[in-house]
């Protein structure tokens, strides 16, 4: 991946997640009490959390999973629980310091590798599932496309991973969210039209040998995102 687009905004995500949002994003993903709307996120991101997971399969002994932009790292230790091999990988060092201070020491069977840096870099090695829950949510749909097509290409068998839905409310706010200057504003979530997206995976030549597979909503009060998936034939 070598586009300006998706080098500018990994630079404002990585920004934004290891300097602005660090506190609020521990305690989201945390048991520490949150405001109502945070809650209802919360309530969300552990269902979405769940069907990726379940995707994945229950006994996952054995298979390498690529976490893909980990955060705090809550999906890799249920994977690791389930026996896979996992590398969470997160451009963000204070979340995967994080990460790392929350994971449990050992686990059965199961294994974490931490590290910062990015999802793509090839050296990374290859996987069984690679996993990008609400990571690639920022990034603009030909730039997230682009993105899977470069996983795609060290992964064996499923890439599961979410989307923001296109809502009226979302598009609208992405619109008027380009007429004002960024600073430390958190970076725009990219509405997504699931046809739009298809279309462009099909277009996509280094996806050919993959199919797209199940596709869910989930809604919680402020959280609505669409948990997809593309396996490969
Ligand atoms: C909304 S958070 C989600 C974190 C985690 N997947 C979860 O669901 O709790 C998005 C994460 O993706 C990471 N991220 C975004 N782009 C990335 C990239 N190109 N490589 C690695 N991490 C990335 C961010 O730093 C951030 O921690």
């Amino acid at each position: 991946m070598n586009t300006q687009s998706y080098h500018k905004r990994r630079a404002e995500i990585a920004h934004y997640f290891d300097h602005t949002a660090t506190e609020a994003w521990s305690r989201l993903t945390s048991n520490s009490p949150v405001s109502h709307i945070r809650r209802t996120v919360r309530a969300g991101r552990d269902t979405m959390r769940a069907i990726l997971l379940e995707r994945m399969g229950t006994d996952l002994s054995g298979l390498r999973v690529l976490d893909a932009g980990c955060g705090t790292g809550a999906l890799s230790v249920e994977a690791a629980r389930r026996g896979a091999e996992v590398l969470a990988i997160d451009i963000s060092p204070k979340l995967i310091a994080l990460a790392q201070e929350r994971a449990p020491a050992t686990f059965n069977g199961g294994s974490i590798e931490f590290r910062v840096g990015d999802m793509l870099d090839a050296s990374l090695g290859s996987f069984d599932h690679v996993v990008a829950m609400d990571s690639l949510i920022h990034y603009r749909t030909d730039d997230a496309v682009a993105a899977l097509a470069g996983l795609a290409r060290n992964c064996r068998a499923s890439i599961q991973f979410t989307f923001a839905p296109s809502t009226p409310m979302l598009e609208l706010m992405h619109a008027v969210g380009r007429w004002f200057p960024r600073g430390n504003r958190a970076p725009a979530i990219v509405p997504v039209r699931e046809t739009a997206l298809a279309a462009s995976i099909a277009r996509e030549p280094m996806l050919a040998a993959w199919s797209q597979g199940r596709s869910q909503h989930v809604k919680s009060g402020f959280y609505q995102s669409q948990a997809y998936e593309i396996v490969k034939r």
